[in-house]
């Protein structure tokens, strides 16, 4: 007998400084799920495992900017990951974090194992440091000018406008995230990565993956062709895993050193929390485990060098097997961002709509291969005149027919004709056609191939026209709604791993007994249902989505793109207009000098602080858009000039008097406020 093979599915772990959004969804989570349910009903043996990546600066930098811990920012984002998740019917087998106790653990057992095979070596080296703040500044707490496409803001580790990875040394005019002051470079010392001596290895393991995608592919070939540089796998942090060795006792690994362990020790999380302690090793421990990483295309080095890398170095372990690296989706057909709020908010998509049209509507337009675009109309367009009009269509009408002409009861098959017959084909070769496009990764063919056959069920209907034959020949009539029904029953089955809410309503109608997706994926192959068998009542499975609702979501967008217009750029400059002002539209433009008493956030507003000034004999309320770059604290007491005459504005609810002075470069990456080169009482003109 066959042995079950047992396959391990993991997604990204996502970091826990944000929301989940579409992007997350195209890229690593549903393409996974789908794959994990479709393995389930072939009956194999597949652990599905993610949890959040709860280190690193994306973490602390959050946790800083909210004025609160990494620890509260991390259990909040799990806990909000975890639930949109499941409401998202995406189905984990344990979702667990890498801040936990065990994955320190379990992590730290690796660094020293690659320690005392000798794979890690000491180095020192000068880093920025900023004496305002008080720390190193790794990764992403440098920011500065991209030296490659010079462009402002780009990150200490890497540019995202051209892609460059980068080293922070190589900015040019650096600066401190926090403090916005350029930093020093100091001495510290760290543990590296030798990946040089595993270049030939990890080239010989990759020569293997012949049927990987060429994106993943020729993105690894690229780096190793460029030669591999050692790696720092340690970070002068407070917030990550302990470097386990002496003297070390204040930094902390990598993130992308401890993140990947994460599958492991969520693995491990999951055995004992069914009872089998052990049971993680027949995964992780057996070479013919089939462990595939599900992920966003910026993660493919990592998943694809560093970590088998880190795996093969330690010895024991499985190595991946396939490693579908998803493009990107754009959205209305522009970048999504986190950090502009450019996104479609998965909790904020729930409260809406069901989870099933976005499941459907990402499945059938994955960026598999390049990138794809989400738009709102086009949501819309799949949920209408797909979902509700071709498949929701086909089984209300087939239902209802039955309900009317045959009290809900299956009639028998008689005589087939060719039509039917090609309908039972149809039924036959589905989950070979369908499966094996799972099993190549190729979700939107599948999805594709799935509607197809519920567009083919509607035309068979329409062709046997069942309104006709019931009077001229109902023995006929029976035959095609019998057809009918088996058919919806196949659609069910197949369309499981899809869009699992729907079908479980659609399984309740077809009055079958247990759960859809325990269905094994090979008896939709066979017709099943019997003569005799009676249908549930009717249910609406795809309700349509009207155009008021979808116009309110692009509203939405183009009011984000137009707020951070007005913040990233002042107005482009008319150019063949003259812009020029009279000194009296000059003067009309009250400026004055003011000092700040007291400043706090502005709640729910990441840019906002609310500052009391004085002016001259006056205490005065403004609002300004300054938080990310002073902390309140350092506010207070210092000389500002304001625009005083400006009509009082409420800002958030919040009444503000007048506005502060500030320069700011183009992409507002660096603001610097406006002050007084010698003392002088508050209250005085500038002019
Ligand atoms: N947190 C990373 C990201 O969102 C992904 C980590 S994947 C893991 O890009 F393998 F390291 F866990
Ligand atoms: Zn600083």
């Amino acid at each position: 007998m066959e042995q079950r093979e047992k396959i391990l599915v993991t997604s990204a772990l996502p970091y826990a400084n944000g929301p989940i959004h579409l992007g997350h969804l195209a890229g690593a989570y549903l393409p996974a799920d789908i794959y994990v349910r479709y393995q389930r009903a072939m009956k194999r043996d597949v652990v599905y495992i993610c949890g959040s990546d709860e280190h690193g600066v994306p973490i602390t930098i959050a946790a800083e900017r909210q004025g609160v811990s990494p620890r509260d920012i991390v259990e909040k984002y799990r806990e909000n990951h975890r639930s949109s998740f499941e409401k998202f019917g995406m189905s984990f087998d344990n979702y667990s974090g890498t801040s936990k106790p065990k994955h320190h653990e379990i992590s730290q057992g690796f660094f020293l194992e690659l320690h005392r095979k000798g794979y890690l070596s000491e180095k020192t080296m000068s880093q920025f440091y900023c004496p305002h703040d008080d720390m190193f500044l790794a990764d992403r707490y440098v920011e500065g000018t991209c030296p490659a496409c010079k462009t402002e803001g780009a990150r200490g580790d890497q540019c995202d406008a051209c892609g460059r990875s980068l080293d922070p040394t190589q900015l040019i005019n650096p600066y401190c995230v926090l403090c916005k002051k350029p930093p020093v470079l100091r001495q510290t010392s760290h543990w590296f990565i030798n990946l040089k001596q595993f270049q030939g290895q990890i080239k010989d393991w990759l020569d293997t993956k012949t049927g990987w995608k060429d994106n993943v592919k020729n993105f690894c070939y690229g780096w190793i062709n460029e030669g591999l540089e050692d790696r720092a796998v340690t970070r002068d942090l407070k917030w990550g895993v302990p470097v386990p060795l002496e003297g070390y006792e204040d930094k902390v690994l990598y993130v992308w050193f401890d993140a990947p362990i994460g599958y492991i020790s969520s693995t491990v999380e999951w055995a004992e929390k069914i009872g089998q302690p052990d049971k993680w090793k027949e995964y992780w421990l057996d070479k013919n485990t089939k462990m595939v990483h599900f992920i966003g295309k910026d993660n493919i080095v990592f998943h694809a060098i560093i970590w088998p890398l880190i795996l093969m170095g330690h010895g024991d372990y499985v190595l991946p097997a396939e490693i579908p690296a998803n493009e990107y989706l754009t959205l209305e057909g522009s970048k999504i961002s986190t950090s502009k709020n450019y996104a479609v908010w998965l909790d904020e998509y729930l409260e809406k709509f069901p989870p099933d049209p976005l499941r459907y509507c990402i499945a059938i337009n994955a960026p598999e291969n390049k990138d794809a675009d989400f738009s709102w109309k086009d949501f819309q367009a799949r949920n209408n005149n797909e979902l509700a009009d071709i498949l929701g269509n086909f089984i209300n009408r087939s239902l209802t027919f039955l309900e009317r002409n045959f009290d809900g009861i299956v009639p028998p098959q008689g005589e087939l004709d060719s039509l039917d017959r090609e309908l039972l084909d149809k039924i036959n070769a589905a989950p070979d056609i369908i499966g094996s496009c799972i099993e190549k990764f190729e979700v939107r063919k599948a999805t594709t191939e799935l509607m197809n056959l519920a567009r083919f069920a509607n035309k068979y209907f329409n062709d046997q026209e069942p309104w006709v034959t019931i009077k001229s020949n109902p023995g006929k009539c029976g035959t095609t709604m019998n057809l009918c029904v088996q058919i919806s029953r196949t659609l069910a089955i197949l369309m499981a791993p899809f869009i699992p809410f729907s079908v479980a309503t659609l399984w309740r109608m077809l009055n079958q007994a247990g759960d859809v997706i325990k269905q094994n994926w090979n008896d939709a192959a066979i017709p099943a249902i019997a003569p005799g068998h009676r249908m549930n009542k009717l249910e609406i499975l795809f309700p349509k989505i009207e155009d008021d609702v979808i116009d309110a979501e692009i509203e939405k967008l183009k009011n984000v793109v137009k707020a951070n217009q007005q913040i990233t750029q002042s107005k482009p400059k008319e150019e063949m207009e003259d812009t020029r002002i009279d000194f009296e539209d000059f003067q009309k433009v009250e400026l004055k000098v003011a000092r700040v008493l007291e400043a706090e956030r502005v709640e729910k507003a990441d840019r906002l602080l609310k500052l009391k000034i004085e002016v001259g004999d006056e205490t005065r309320q403004i609002v300004a858009g300054v938080a990310q770059f002073y902390e309140p604290d350092e506010l207070i007491g210092k000389t500002i000039v304001i625009a005083s005459n400006l009509k009082p504005a409420k800002i958030r609810g919040i009444e503000s008097n007048g506005m502060l002075l500030a320069a700011s470069n183009s992409d507002k990456s660096v603001l610097s406020l406006l002050t007084v080169d010698k003392p002088i009482a508050t209250g005085a003109r500038v002019s």
